[in-house]
């Protein structure tokens, strides 16, 4: 791996991701970071990893979605490798505008795997970055596993579950070296504040409500984010290719049991003369709100030695901590959209 492709490298988990691989590998190469820079992808995520590496980083303002541009960028850097993120991630905008989701998710992936097609000799491996969501929901009991049969439920899930497809297929059919991870939901630092902990975070901190979706029942199970770019890299280095790899966090919570802590957590550190818990309010569910998710890793765990490094109580607070720290990061996207989605999304309770 000499020119690693980076899809999405401004948005949460890529620029976590951009940053384990220059902090804590060997990998000895250039990364191309290539983002369209949408209300998600921030340039401050990796101000840093910019300057302090100018040789091998280097970003691309760029589309997936437009062909001619992206083949542009990857003649000029030499592509051999991919690691694919970019992605329209969140389920709730995905619901009210299902048609980005389409673009990115299933087009923009379908150029990169053109791509990977036509240079298919000097290619490395194609890692695709895609979601549990792909299986849909559980009951209360049972496990995602690999094998699991694909039952996406929101437009988001579908569009990413049509390109774990395209992916699989592509491998099948042209030979395309590829790994597929499919992740449960991620914490951790640099996360747009639009999903359940950051948003959580900020509005306890300011004092405004905290909309829980339905009862607040709904379980999800957490990975500390440096542990997922962890799982992609080990599956990049170790994985076989045309396999899938789970990776998961346990530690299943349900939604009103993680704002609880963030609640107590906040209240601990930071006291206000009203207690957080009381800022708590339950808002409409989300439609086809999908009950419960919950991941077998047993394979990427027995194959290729992975596990999660951090627990739910280690990985929580310093989480916390990162978001109350780094007040200019979010008054810059305070400052941009931000506030329109809010009062989109939660009329009043965004005030
Ligand atoms: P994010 O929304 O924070 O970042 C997405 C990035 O992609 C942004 O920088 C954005 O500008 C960029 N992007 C969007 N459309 C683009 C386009 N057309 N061309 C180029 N760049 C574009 O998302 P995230 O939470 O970091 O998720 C990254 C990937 O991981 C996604 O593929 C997502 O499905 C997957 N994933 C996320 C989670 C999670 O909990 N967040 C869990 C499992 C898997
Ligand atoms: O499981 C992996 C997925 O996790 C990723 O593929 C997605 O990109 C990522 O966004 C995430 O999806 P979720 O829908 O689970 O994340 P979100 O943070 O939006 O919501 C987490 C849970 O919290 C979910 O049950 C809905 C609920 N929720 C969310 C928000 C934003 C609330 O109750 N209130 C809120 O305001």
């Amino acid at each position: 791996m000499n020119n690693m492709l980076v899809t999405g490298g401004s948005g949460f988990i890529g620029s976590n991701f951009i940053r384990f691989i220059f902090e804590k590998t060997d990998f000895a190469g250039k990364i191309i970071n290539l983002d369209s820079l949408t209300y998600a992808g921030n340039p401050d995520n990796l101000r840093d990893i910019a300057a302090s590496h100018p040789d091998r980083y280097v970003f691309e303002h760029g589309d997936i979605c437009n062909a001619e541009q992206l083949e542009e960028i990857y003649e000029k850097h030499q592509i051999d490798t991919i690691c694919h993120f970019a992605a329209e991630s969140h389920v709730d905008r995905s619901i009210l505008g299902p048609g980005a989701f389409v673009q990115t998710n299933v087009i923009g992936t379908f150029n990169l795997l053109e791509l990977a097609r036509a240079t298919k000799d000097r290619l490395v491996l194609f890692h695709h970055v895609s979601t549990d969501e792909v299986f849909g929901s559980l009951g209360d009991d049972g496990l995602f596993r690999e094998d699991t049969a694909y039952s996406p439920i929101s437009p988001y899930s579908a569009s990413k579950a049509a390109s774990d497809h395209f992916v699989r297929a592509y491998h099948e059919t042209y030979g395309i070296p590829i790994t597929i991870s499919n992740c449960s939901n991620n914490y951790g630092p640099y996360q747009f504040p639009e999903k359940l902990i950051p948003l959580m975070i900020l509005n306890a901190e300011a004092g405004k409500q905290l909309p829980v979706y339905g009862d607040g029942s709904n379980i999800r199970d957490w990975l500390y984010v440096e542990d997922h770019c962890d799982a992609i890299w080990t599956i990049m280095t170790k994985g076989k290719h045309g396999r899938t790899y789970n990776v998961g966090g346990d530690n299943e919570l349900p939604n009103l049991e993680v704002v609880h802590q963030i609640c107590d957590i906040l209240d601990r550190i930071r006291p206000a003369d009203k207690k957080r818990r009381d800022l708590i309010t339950f808002v409409k569910d989300r439609p086809g709100h999908d009950w419960r998710y919950a991941i077998d890793f047993s394979r990427i765990k027995d194959e290729l030695g992975w596990e999660p490094k951090e627990t739910f109580q280690t990985g929580f607070e310093k989480t916390v901590r990162w978001y109350l720290d780094n007040t200019e990061w979010i008054e810059r996207i305070r400052s941009g959209t931000y506030n329109e989605w809010l009062k989109q999304q939660y009329g009043e309770f965004s005030k």
